[in-house]
């Protein structure tokens, strides 16, 4: 089932305006070297290992398209992709990450990535879009898996993400058209 509670943002975040390339470490603070891949950009940064990669991702990378909210692993806003599955990254630490390969919002600019985020701005599938972006990898990792969902399997594809708003109407609507692009993609 999907949550409803409320919250706040900026739309311009959630536009993946940070590009792949600008990954750059701001911040060197420990004796850990952490070797992964971010948005198919190899980076290498010194951290702490149980240093969470939520953090790494927006103080010290300037990520900040990935959202920090509850940070007990309850609402989805700082859901990335982990291998190509999600993950909340408020959850995941630093010595988890060692070889992965991490995908966030800015680094969804794939043909489906793109398709989801029209039918988000079709549908209306944000009110104030803090949690959008999380709805978005969480929307391209379900359509990854399964390109023609049905009702339940979107909502259970989203129960990890919790929309603050008024309701989850035009975000099911947004992945139900982002489904339908998929269709008249492959011409069905
Ligand atoms: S900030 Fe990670 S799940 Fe809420
Ligand atoms: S929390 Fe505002 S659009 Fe979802």
């Amino acid at each position: 089932m999907i949550n409803k509670p409320n919250t706040s943002t900026d739309k311009q975040e959630t536009s993946a305006s940070v590009a792949a390339t600008e990954v750059t470490p701001s911040k060197q603070t420990a004796e850990y070297e952490l070797k992964c891949e971010i948005n198919g950009v190899p980076v290498s940064t010194a951290t702490e290992p149980s240093r969470r990669l939520l953090h790494i991702l927006r103080d010290d990378l300037g990520l900040t398209g990935t959202k920090r909210s509850c940070e007990i692993g309850r609402c989805g806003a700082c859901m990335v992709l982990m291998d190509g599955k999600p993950v909340n990254s408020c959850l995941t630490m630093a010595y988890q990450c060692e070889g992965a390969s991490i995908t966030t919002i800015e680094g969804l600019t794939d043909a489906r990535s793109e398709r989801i985020k029209e039918a988000f701005l079709q549908e209306g599938g944000f009110q104030c879009g803090y949690c959008t972006p999380g709805m978005v990898v969480s929307t391209k990792a379900l359509l990854d898996d399964n390109p023609c969902p049905g009702r339940a399997e979107i909502e259970e594809g989203l129960s990890g993400n919790i929309c603050r708003c008024t309701g989850y109407g035009g975000i099911v609507r947004a992945v139900c058209r982002a489904a339908e692009l998929e269709g008249e993609e492959r011409g069905q």
